[in-house]
């Protein structure tokens, strides 16, 4: 006896509102529009059904409802209008104005920012487990001060079905006196703390295997750019691997690392990193650090960027930004500028490539130019060499070989408690050699031998 299986049904997309303010004087990455284009398109990488958008030109956001009084009920009659479920604001909203928007929308409306729609994405994404426990931890330390009724929703995404590590939703006994709310606050604490520990130990596994990574000496190149750009595209086209490819913002959330053969029979090592976006907010950024550590560490970096968007140079520019902030403003940069198969007029390239310095045009799906690249990476690795003078304490010995085997040396000295080396290296070693430069010597080694 056979029972036909129902069909199965997509759960409805919720219905969501957008609200985007410009401010009067502020220097933005994109402009209000585009901004707003690209937050429907986190809506839509979120699952959620766009069914509208507002915006306000301001002076400073208001103090209550970061929108004007007015503006705040034309939205609520929007919201009921198009049966809005969810409404999601382009800048970051305080805890106070979330809560006083969701007041004034009434209780069946969901009120969130950019920030809270990415960490939704991060969620969904995440697939190693230090990815989970990176994404878990942002989540809660967002939700925390924001705790009111968002709770049931984050406790829905973190833990739920036990996929995920564990939602902290119900984990404490209400003591004497304590409200709900504070019983939450203090599990989510917790949950924290646990999520700290775990994260530590997994960053600490990390950290081995990146010094084994090199002490092997082959270099490394990580792959940035902005959401979408094609870097996992690339990096199965470099390494014929399976990394995930969907046309969907932060696909990528871990990093994945493959070994590429250069012309000359060189190799390096690449590795895929999450994707950037305009306002990206710090605390999001750091928690992920350890996925940026792998990009402020590489030897090289190679800049992803999507040619044929529209604002292909602003998303550049935002990318050399978030860059100089995590600390990788000094890594050599080879800038890729993909997808010019979908440009109607390749000639165009020609002129952003004037634009962009050391850049190189490709197409990552279709395979053009990527030899070219190759070349173009290989000889900022191993022939783009720094002039460079260093005094080297002996205790330095891996320092002093690695100047021996890998530099071209013009003149060494013996001193009192090190050697003098001066010559020239390869660009990506220079972050190495940096500190021994003459004065840390002075400081550390001619004190200590005096
Ligand atoms: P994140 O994970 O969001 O950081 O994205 P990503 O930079 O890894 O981009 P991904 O490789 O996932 O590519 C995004 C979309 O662009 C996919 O639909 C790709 O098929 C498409 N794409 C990538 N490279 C090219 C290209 O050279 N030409 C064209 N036409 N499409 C491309």
């Amino acid at each position: 006896m056979s029972k036909k299986k129902p069909e199965p049904t997509l759960p409805p997309r919720e219905h969501t509102f957008l609200v985007g303010v410009e401010f009067k004087g502020q220097r933005t990455i994109l402009a209000l529009n585009d901004s707003l284009a690209e937050l429907a398109l986190l809506a839509d990488t979120a699952g959620l059904e766009v069914v509208g958008e507002l915006t306000q030109k301001l002076d400073r956001p208001h103090a209550m409802t970061f929108i004007g009084a007015g503006k705040v009920e034309e939205l609520k009659a929007l919201v009921e209008e198009t049966l809005a479920q969810v409404v999601v604001f382009d800048d970051e909203l305080n805890p106070r104005h979330q809560r006083e928007l969701e007041k004034v929308l009434g209780e069946k409306v969901r009120v969130m920012d950019r920030t809270g729609l990415i960490l939704d994405i991060f969620a969904q994404h995440a697939h190693t487990r230090e990815g989970m426990l990176q994404v878990e931890l942002a989540q809660y330390e967002y939700y925390l001060p924001r705790l009111t009724r968002q709770w049931t929703h984050l406790a829905r995404q973190a833990g739920g079905g036990g996929g995920r590590t564990g939602s902290a939703g119900g984990v404490g006994l209400r003591g004497p006196g304590e409200t709900q709310l504070e019983v939450d606050r203090r599990a989510i604490r917790k949950r924290i703390d646990h999520l700290k520990d775990e994260l530590e130990k997994v960053e600490a596994h990390r950290g081995r295997y990146r010094s084994q990574r090199k002490r092997s000496r082959i270099p490394t190149v990580a792959l940035v750019g902005y959401t979408n750009a094609g870097k996992s595209t690339l990096l199965n086209r470099l390494a014929k691997s399976e990394v995930y490819v969907a046309d969907q913002l932060f696909a990528t959330l871990d990093p994945t690392t493959r070994r590429v053969e250069l012309p000359g029979g060189t190799n390096a090592l690449f590795t895929d990193t999450v994707g950037f976006i305009q306002k990206l907010p710090t605390t999001l950024v750091a928690a992920f650090h350890a996925t940026l550590e792998e990009i402020a560490e590489a030897d090289l970096l190679l800049h992803v960027v999507d040619i044929s968007h529209p604002n292909a140079l602003n998303q550049y520019e935002s990318v050399q930004m978030t860059l100089d902030d995590i600390g990788a403003g000094h890594i050599p940069v080879v800038s890729v500028l993909n997808k010019i198969d979908r440009l109607h007029n390749p000639q165009s390239a020609q002129e952003t490539m004037r634009q962009v310095p050391k850049s190189v045009a490709i197409s990552a799906s279709k395979g053009i130019a990527i030899q070219e690249m190759l070349s173009l990476v290989h000889q900022e690795l191993y022939e783009s060499f720094i002039p460079i003078e260093v005094r080297l304490p002996y205790q330095q010995g891996a320092l002093i070989s690695l100047f021996h085997e890998m530099g071209q040396i013009e003149r060494i000295e013996h001193e009192r408690g090190g050697v003098l080396m001066q010559g020239r290296i390869p660009g990506r070693l220079v972050a190495q050699f940096k500190p021994w430069t003459k004065k840390k010597f002075d400081e550390e080694v001619v004190e200590e031998v005096e």
